[in-house]
């Protein structure tokens, strides 16, 4: 199959184009390398290094290659930016989004796999939850992801797009090459593992929280099972009904953050140093997801569940890295 990844130069995108890569797939990148890094496009892709919003762009580079499905990981995606600067958000996961369904349309693309997020959920009421309870975001990204899905499934029933779309929960973990390098990190284990890299103590937020020991539980789910969810997703799209189909990709287990922290020292052997903090705005205290969808529908389920998989392979891959992805921070260590 002949695949555009965008957003393949960051962590999902990446990641999941090597696992395409590995299968015999055919893969294109677009990534404007505003968030992502060029040495993160795996060997074998070719890296077209352009905007969502050029869509005379992308409508060319899916004639001239042949595309046949489009995995759509770009977006921005930090919940706090959001906030401050909508507009952006708007403007690139919207915006962008829109100029991408047009070219596949134009280039004659019907099937779309799009790397949603769980932050359409909001802060739900009940848990796990499934995908019938109602998207109810709180921040201006999770709105942005509901929008494309929402444009997704009206340009499935109008115009024959079969669309998958895949709400994650809290992704971590590291192939054997790839990892985990974001600017700013906000993430958990990423800023735990910098925290024993001789980086700032992580800050725990928040000790309050109704949950057995104080601190918010999410559900973790290693990159690798999302890749190969991603491409169950593209797989799918390949027959069935034009549309929309929403599945929601976790383990269906949580850990708190102090457990997160613990399995951490485990793997690592060290002590993590760390301080407690105020709750951080906006954060929900329990996010599991219901992943039985994606079992039936997919016939997915994660094969690398425990935190010790998950911690231990993105510790490696920061061992060999520790200046990530930026040749500007190695060029200045060396
Ligand atoms: N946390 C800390 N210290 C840190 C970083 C995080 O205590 O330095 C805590 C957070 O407060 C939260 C948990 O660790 O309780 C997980 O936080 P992350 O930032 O790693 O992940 P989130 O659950 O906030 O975010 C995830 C996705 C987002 C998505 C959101 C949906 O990464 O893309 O779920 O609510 F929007």
């Amino acid at each position: 199959m002949r695949v555009l990844v965008t957003g393949g130069a960051g962590y999902v995108g990446s990641i999941s184009s090597e696992l395409l890569l590995a299968r015999g797939h055919e893969v294109t990148i677009v990534d404007s390398l505003a968030t992502g890094h060029r040495r993160a496009v795996p060997e074998g892709a070719e890296l077209v290094d352009g905007r969502l919003v050029d869509g005379a762009l992308l409508e060319r580079t899916m004639r001239e290659r042949g595309v046949e499905s489009v995995l759509h990981c770009a977006a921005r995606a930090l919940v706090g930016e959001s906030v401050a600067d909508p507009a952006l958000y708007y403007r690139e996961n919207v915006g962008g989004g829109m100029s991408l369904l047009d070219a596949a349309l134009a280039a004659g693309v019907r099937r779309l796999v799009f790397s949603s997020s769980a932050a359409v959920y909001g802060a739900p009421e009940r848990t796990p939850i499934t995908e019938e309870q109602p998207p109810a975001p709180v921040n201006p990204y999770g709105e942005t992801k509901h929008v494309f899905e929402q444009m997704l499934r009206w340009y499935g029933e109008a115009y024959g797009l079969r669309g998958v779309a895949l709400r994650y929960f809290n992704v971590c973990g590291a192939s054997e090459l790839l990892g985990e390098d974001h600017h700013p990190e906000t993430h958990l284990v990423p800023n735990i593992l910098r925290s024993l890299s001789g980086g700032p103590p992580l800050t725990v937020f928040g000790t309050d929280y109704p949950t057995p020991d104080g601190t918010c539980i999410r559900d973790y789910i290693h990159v690798l099972d999302l890749a190969d969810a991603h491409l169950a997703a593209l797989e799918l799209t390949t027959g069935g009904e034009a549309g929309l189909l929403a599945c929601n990709l976790g383990s269906g287990t949580g850990y708190s953050v102090r457990e997160v922290l613990h399995a951490a020292e485990r793997v690592t052997g060290q002590r993590v140093p760390h301080s407690y903090g105020p709750r951080r705005p906006g954060d929900p205290p329990v996010l599991v997801a219901s992943s039985e969808n994606a079992r039936q529908v997919l016939g997915w389920t994660p094969a690398r569940g425990t935190l010790e998989e998950m911690i231990g392979s993105a510790w490696r891959w920061r061992q060999a890295h520790p200046q990530g992805y930026d040749e500007r921070r190695e060029a200045a260590a060396r």
